[in-house]
């Protein structure tokens, strides 16, 4: 079959409108998730203890007390692992128990094993931790200023940018800073390891890198990788947040195990989750860019420090791509962007939907706005001439040609659609007959590379049996987390076969089928899976088709698999019958599918090369009313417009875009991550860390996917991804929020207002633009 193509005349195949696998389960209790696997027999719980502090020397640890408590089995420390205690993912030395230092307030030290979960949580603070307590680094400020880096400053630097500053008409320079963001998955971090004979472990895990956590239990345990087997059926939700962080809990799981020969369960209530596991990277960015008259950058100098926390994790990929995002869909000449990933004593920040990207893209869109209101032109024409070009001005900083550029049609096609000019004008008109209320706009480009930066990681594989029945099984080293890659496989392998969606058993992931993947993540995990397992099926299906052909004595390329049967000419038999004669005649019914990303490289050293496969595009527009008494904004209406390619699944994908621009819009307006001076998070729950909720999706929500667009570049049936790009188009919400707040200002004062714009921090840059107009 030609993979650009997918016929569709039967149920479920590519491109149709079916709904996501488990959505009945889903709703009615009935999909499994870990915590509803039936209670294995002898099965303990297990809770962490963890440092109060952000920095503090561990002196002793005094388990007597607590080992001592009726129902506990073990207290487990650093010295108790038989392997390494590293579970760093990209670098060394990141420890699942902290051994001589505890280096934030949450840092697990301990790890108490008990008949009961209620035991367990209870005889944890009885573990007597004696520490020395040193003087934390908390802020990226201080962090940047003494020069501490969890890894070394990475450099995105092209043409001569200081010198084009310097020789511009005009030079513009600014700061700002947007906040971090909680996973908030509905299913916590969770793992449950069952020990097997002699040294071997079964860990069931809910994480989107299954191989990663299968490698952490290997190394922690101190056995070979094929004593060790991770699966996951499904997670309660990920974003992230499961990549890397959920190999601690794997890891720790395994680690209880091994010592009590008990399956052991740990579980995080929400309260430990939040403080003991990392979230989306804080950063701070300062710029100075040099303009024409007309607005177009000549040169840009702009420093990205992010909050990487205690260690590296998975720092150096969240910070590439926001570095390869820094241009987003502008040309860039003469550009410097600075990444500094800042060692602070609080939790190790880590991957978190768009991967750094909704951070760098925010910051230029900030000086785009600041270049617009400085010219006191629209933030429209500013952006208009400065968008890449399609065959000049169109290599990004990181040397990468951008050859599928949309951007310009796509927003005009929204803009159009929307009646934005007059909206705009009608805008106006509203904030001049209101005095309390102000109303804001703003539009919202995005450009997103696919394909995870390092290029090794691009890589699937799948494994497809056909039974005798004609039923078939599909496993691939995907994740299921609820973005619907197991249904999207499923309707490629469909296809494939030209048989019923229905007749294709969706399987857990699982290392000892698909072994060495990659993590499903930087949304490629269609793109990959997808392709692994088409090229599994095929390899079937050629095999197949032989036995075909020999039955009905035509050429292989005579026979026709079609709605569910297998043709030549007149006559045909069914898909069963077909796969139990292949078997008759003693003819394999099994494959493995691989499939690696052509045409893509990256310089790691000197951040050049082409490291994504193609960009998928994405605009919206939002409009927002803010409250000037009291700071409290809504959002009105939202239009978006989203490049899926020729979409796998569109059901699947408009849940997609709907979710991610929502989570962009908690990221933006309502969630706020805040420490004490100690560096203890406040806001480690639902009372006062605020997700965005059914009431704060705009009454107004539009969302359209790009029609006949396939993908210019050879993927599963020219699909796209989608998992994460949306995500950035909620960046409009805030840029309308700032867009309403200037208006206070007749427009031409930049608002001093940070990300998340919550209502405090609107109240406040209402007031401070209020005085210093009055200036
Ligand atoms: N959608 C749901 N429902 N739950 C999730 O956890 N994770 C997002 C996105 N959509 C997520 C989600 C993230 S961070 C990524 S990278 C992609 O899904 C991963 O899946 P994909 O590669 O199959 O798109
Ligand atoms: Mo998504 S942040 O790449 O798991």
């Amino acid at each position: 079959m030609d993979v650009n193509e997918a016929s569709a005349d039967i149920i479920g195949g590519a491109h149709a409108k079916v709904k996501h696998d488990s959505a009945v389960r889903h709703v009615t209790g009935r999909a499994v998730f870990i915590d509803d696997i039936p209670s294995l027999p002898g099965v303990l719980e297990a809770v962490f203890v963890i440092s109060p502090y952000a920095y503090a020397k561990i002196v002793s640890i005094d388990i007597s007390k607590a080992k001592a408590i009726d129902g506990v089995h073990e207290v487990l420390m650093a010295e108790d692992i038989p392997g390494q205690n590293d579970i760093a993912p990209v670098f060394k030395n990141e420890p699942v128990l902290a051994s001589e230092v505890a280096e934030y307030a949450g840092h697990p030290v301990a790890l108490v094993v008990a008949e009961k979960y209620d035991i367990a949580f209870h005889a944890a603070k009885e573990v007597i931790v004696q520490y020395k307590v040193l003087q934390p680094i908390l802020s990226v400020e201080e962090a940047l200023k003494k020069k501490e880096y969890t890894y070394p400053p990475q450099i995105i630097e092209r043409g001569d940018p200081i010198g084009a500053i310097n020789l511009a008409a005009q030079k513009i320079s600014g700061e700002i800073a947007c906040g971090g963001q909680d996973h908030f998955y509905l299913e916590g971090q969770i793992a449950l390891a069952q020990p097997g004979e002699e040294t071997d472990m079964i860990v069931y895990c809910s994480t989107q890198h299954p191989t990663e956590a299968q490698h952490g239990v290997s190394k922690v345990l101190g056995i070979p990788i094929n004593e060790v087997t991770i699966e996951v059926r499904r997670m309660g939700g990920a974003f992230g947040g499961k990549e890397s962080q959920s190999t601690i809990i794997a890891a720790a799981a395994a680690l209880a195990a091994a010592k009590t020969k008990r399956p052991v369960k740990i579980r995080l209530r929400r309260d430990d989750d939040m403080v003991i596991t990392g979230k989306r990277h804080d950063f701070e960015f300062k710029y100075v860019v040099g303009i024409d008259d007309d607005g177009r950058i000549e040169g840009i100098d702009l420093d990205m420090a992010m909050r990487s926390g205690n260690v590296a994790d998975l720092s150096p990929g969240v910070l590439a791509r926001a570095l390869c995002h820094g241009d987003n869909c502008y040309y860039l000449p003469n550009v410097r962007l600075n990444g500094y990933p800042c060692k602070t004593n609080t939790v190790s920040n880590t991957a978190f939907r768009g991967f750094g990207a909704p951070q760098g893209m925010l910051a230029i869109e900030v000086v785009i706005e600041h270049i617009a209101r400085e010219l006191d032109k629209s933030v429209d024409e500013i952006r208009a001439i400065n968008y890449y070009g399609t065959s000049e001005r169109n290599v990004t900083p990181y040397g990468q040609v951008v050859k599928d550029n949309i951007i310009v049609e796509l927003t005009d096609r929204l803009a159009s659609e929307i009646d934005y000019e007059e909206r705009k004008a009608d805008i106006e008109k509203f904030n001049a007959d209101h005095l309390t209320l102000k109303k804001g706009i703003a539009l919202m480009p995005v450009k997103f590379g696919i394909s995870f930066n390092a290029p090794h990681l691009n890589q699937a594989g799948a494994l497809v049996h056909v039974y005798t029945d004609g039923s078939v099984h599909l496993n691939h080293g995907g994740t299921e987390m609820g973005q619907g890659l197991f249904i999207k496989v499923a309707q490629v392998v469909a296809s494939v076969f030209q048989i019923d969606i229905n007749n294709i058993k969706i399987s857990a992931t699982r290392t000892d089928k698909v072994p060495n993947t990659s993590a499903t993540a930087a949304s490629a995990g269609s793109d990959l899976n997808g392709m692994a397992a088409f090229n599994a099926s095929e390899i079937i299906k050629g095999r197949m088709t032989g036995i075909a052909a020999k039955h009905f004595d035509v050429l292989d390329s005579e026979v026709e698999f079609r709605q569910n049967r297998i043709y030549a000419g007149n006559e045909s038999i069914s898909f069963a019958e077909l796969a139990q004669m292949t078997w008759a005649e003693r003819v394999s019914l099994s494959a493995t599918g691989y499939y690696k990303t052509p045409d893509i490289y990256w310089d790691p050293k000197k951040l050049k090369g082409n490291p994504f496969y193609y960009f998928t595009y994405g605009a919206c527009v939002s409009e927002v009313i803010i409250d000037t008494l009291t700071g409290e904004s809504r959002v009105l209406r939202a239009d978006m417009l989203q490049d899926c390619g020729k979409s796998l699944n569109p059901t699947v994908d408009y849940g997609q875009i709907e979710g991610a621009f929502v989570q962009g819009m908690g990221w933006l307006t309502s969630e706020e991550l805040v420490w004490d001076d100690q560096g203890r998070l406040l806001t480690h729950g639902p009372s006062t860390y605020k997700i965005p909720g059914s009431r704060d999706v705009p009454p107004e929500f539009n969302i359209h996917i790009l029609e006949d667009a396939p993908n210019r570049f050879p993927t599963i049936f020219r699909s796209k991804a989608v998992g994460e790009p949306p995500l950035m188009l909620a960046i409009s919400v805030w840029l309308a929020i700032r867009d309403a707040v200037a208006r206070i200002g007749e427009g031409r004062l930049m608002p001093n207002l940070n990300a998340p714009a919550t209502p405090e921090a609107i109240l406040m840059a209402i007031n401070d633009t209020r005085q210093r107009a009055r200036k």
